[in-house]
Order: C-alpha cells, then sequence, then structure tokens
C-alpha cells in the first residue's frame, strides 16, 4: 500500500471540519504570555467576534474543552441535585447529553423520535403543561443532531414553552450548527447555548463554550451541581479584564480569532447561504442515486452535514472504507442505531464548490465499487445545484 496518498486529504466528516490555512498559520505563531497585555487585546477581539455568531449581547464563556465539557458546564450552572429536565432523543448526541445529565443527579423526562426529524414543539409544550408543579428546571435541545442530520425549530421550542406558560430555561447544543446554519441566541430566547471549536467555526477540536442569558446567570447564582473548573462567576470575573481563571488555550484562541475574521469578511448570511446550496446539492446526489436522506421531514433537513441510507443488506463501514481506502476521503459513521446502516457527509466549515463536487465523486465511485444498488449519475444532479 502507498505510504501517503498523493494529494490532499478530503475530511468530509460532520465535524472536525477542514481547518483553513489562514487559521493554522495563526495557531502556529509563538504562544504569548497569557497574562500580558497582547492577550487581553487577544482575548476582547475573540469575546466581541463571538457575540456577534452567538448573536447574543450577553457573555460568551470559553473553555479549554472539547463540546462534552460545555455540555456539562450547561447543566452544573443552571440546575441542582434531583432537578427535571426535559430532553428529546432526536439521535446519538442528545442520547449522550441525557446520559450525562443523569450521571449528574438529574432526572430526565426523554421525549422520543424515530430519528428521523428534529423535536417537536407541540409534544414539547404538551409534557411542560403536564408538569403543574414547576419541576421542570430546562429543556434541552440540540439544535443539529449530528448523527442523523436533521434540525430542531429553537425558535418554535422557544414559542413552545412560553405558552405553556413555564418557567423552564432552554439550553441548546450548536455543536454542529453555529457558524454553519442560522442560530440567534438572543432573538430565540435561548439561556444557554452550547458550542465547539472544530465544526462551523473551522478550528481543530480544542474550545468549547457557553452563550449565557441574563436568567441563566441568576440561575447560576442558585444552582447547587457541584462545580469548579465550569463555573462561569469565576471566569466572568476573570474575562472582565481580558484574563481567565486558568490557562488558556492561547494558540487555538489566535485561530479562533482569525477564523471570527473570516467568518465576518464572507458574511454569516452569505456563510449560511453556501451551507443550504452544498446540502441542496449532497440531497440532489442521493436522490439521484436512488437513496434515501436519513432525515425524513424536508423542514429539518441540515445544511450541515447529509445523513444517508443504505439498502438493507449493505454496510455503510465497508463502503465508508473503501472509499478512503481507494479515494482518501473520510465520511462520518453511523453512530447508536444507526451504526452501519447510514453514512454521513459532512459539508459544514470551509469548503469550496469544487470541494463538495469531489467528495460526491468519491462517494458514487464508491457506491459502483461496493456494488450497492444505485442509479449512477447523482452526482450530475449536484453539479445542477452548483452551477445553477
Ligand atoms: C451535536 C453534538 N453535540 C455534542 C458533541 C460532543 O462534542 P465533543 O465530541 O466535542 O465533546 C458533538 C460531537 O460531534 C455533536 O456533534
Amino acid at each position: 500500500m502507498n505510504a501517503r496518498p498523493p494529494g490532499r486529504h478530503f475530511l468530509q466528516i460532520p465535524g472536525p471540519t477542514n481547518v483553513p490555512d489562514r487559521v493554522l498559520h495563526a495557531i502556529a505563531e509563538p504562544t504569548i504570555d497569557h497574562r500580558g497585555p497582547r492577550f487581553a487585546d487577544l482575548a476582547q477581539s475573540v469575546f466581541a467576534g463571538l457575540r456577534r455568531v452567538f448573536g447574543t449581547a450577553g457573555p460568551v464563556v470559553i473553555y479549554p474543552a472539547s463540546g462534552t465539557g460545555a455540555w456539562e458546564a450547561a447543566l452544573v450552572n443552571t440546575c441542582s441535585p434531583g432537578d427535571a429536565v426535559l430532553m428529546v432523543r432526536t439521535g446519538w448526541f442528545a442520547t449522550l447529553w441525557h446520559e450525562m445529565a443523569t450521571r449528574l443527579g438529574l432526572q430526565v423526562t426523554m421525549l422520543e423520535t424515530d430519528w428521523r426529524r428534529g423535536a417537536d414543539p407541540a409534544a414539547i409544550e404538551a409534557a411542560l403543561r403536564q408538569d403543574m408543579a414547576g419541576r421542570i428546571r430546562a429543556v434541552c435541545a440540540v439544535h443539529n443532531e449530528t448523527s442523523t442530520g436533521c434540525t430542531s425549530p429553537i425558535a418554535a421550542v422557544r414559542a413552545a414553552i412560553d405558552a405553556a406558560d413555564h418557567p423552564a430555561l432552554l439550553l441548546v447544543d450548536t455543536i454542529s450548527s453555529l457558524g454553519s446554519i442560522d442560530y440567534r441566541h438572543d432573538a430565540w430566547g435561548v439561556d444557554v447555548t452550547v458550542a465547539g471549536s472544530q465544526k462551523g467555526l473551522m478550528l481543530p477540536p480544542g474550545l468549547s463554550f457557553n452563550a449565557i442569558s441574563a436568567r441563566a446567570l441568576a440561575a447560576a447564582e442558585t444552582a447547587r451541581l457541584p462545580r469548579s473548573y465550569w463555573d462561569w462567576r469565576p471566569m466572568l470575573a476573570a474575562n472582565e479584564s481580558g484574563w481567565f481563571p486558568y490557562t488558556p488555550a492561547t494558540n487555538l484562541l489566535r485561530g479562533l480569532r482569525e477564523a471570527l475574521a473570516m467568518l465576518e469578511e464572507e458574511g454569516l448570511d452569505s456563510v449560511f447561504a453556501r451551507h443550504a446550496r452544498h446540502a441542496a446539492a449532497t440531497r440532489a446526489a442521493v436522490a439521484g442515486w436512488g437513496l434515501e436522506v436519513q432525515c425524513a421531514d424536508p423542514r429539518d433537513h441540515s445544511a450541515s452535514l447529509t445523513g444517508v441510507r443504505l439498502p438493507e443488506g449493505h454496510s455503510a463501514d465497508a463502503l465508508r472504507a473503501l472509499i478512503l481506502r481507494r479515494f482518501n476521503v473520510s465520511l462520518g459513521n453511523g453512530l447508536g442505531m444507526l451504526k452501519d446502516r447510514v453514512f454521513r457527509i459532512g459539508h459544514l466549515g470551509d469548503l469550496a464548490d469544487v470541494q463538495l463536487a469531489g467528495t460526491l465523486a468519491g462517494v458514487e465511485m464508491g457506491l459502483r465499487l461496493a456494488e450497492v444498488p444505485h442509479r449512477p449519475g447523482g452526482i450530475g444532479a449536484a453539479l445542477e445545484v452548483l452551477a445553477a
């Protein structure tokens, strides 16, 4: 086997995503003193840029941690032992957040789905109306379920909480949507938004975020789940002057400043439109192949990734392995109950039309070589969308 395949690897999993050279170069600059004046300037410019991307005038906390850390931070800063929380099992990541909440001692009510659509605001409203005593402390929703490629209508979830006249906080995971799909923390009435660096923000893994509403900040004053590293209060106090209570991930923050500049140069609306076009082109290819998209409700189709179902009796993992070996393209695997049934095409982050076209060409050649029943030529349908 060739030790090094020629050309560039195509990292088309739904995150971590391709890191632009500009961001890599920024990360490669010498590490600076995290208690010196240059660092404070860096931190303040990153906080300002993040507020624009989250759509908030409130604080955004940055952890040197993967997204899972920011999930934990959202829960331990707002909840107390034994609190009830309402979640929706939209897929694998909602399931992992549920497991974490249970391990932390929260009482989780889980609304089930078939993993082929987003959260149903009417079901959330009905569950909240049954909670006469107001025991539910928080509603937790995954904006873009990375395991399925289905989004949830967050503004409608907030409207459902308000329609039930329920005091629950709204905690939203935007790990695979922030910077790829329209999102508005303040306008949609979200209390804590959880995000990570390695997807739409075009950075390597290693940073995660909480955007925090005034109501969530007030809840943190009385929440009693144990917390130390994740505690917002010392973090926000230090952030005031551009410091962190512990050593920040200095070089990743350099990269973040560059990534935020790139998003602003392209314009967030153009970034969202590019992702929507790429998603439409990908779905056109899947339909052209005669295969099925995992997300069954067109209103919930994700602009960050597309899950593709394989016909009965065919292994999605064998197909992915073949495409990696022959074409040097990495695709996402099926998770949880979708293991080996589904593969996922990531089209989030820093991606150009021809990179997507190359990825889809790799998939089509793979389908042929793996003898998966399909109609050839789906790539042509995708090119029509991209060239339109
Ligand atoms: C929607 C969603 N939530 C949570 C996570 C967990 O984040 P991490 O793996 O960075 O801890 C992921 C990871 O892919 C994700 O896609």
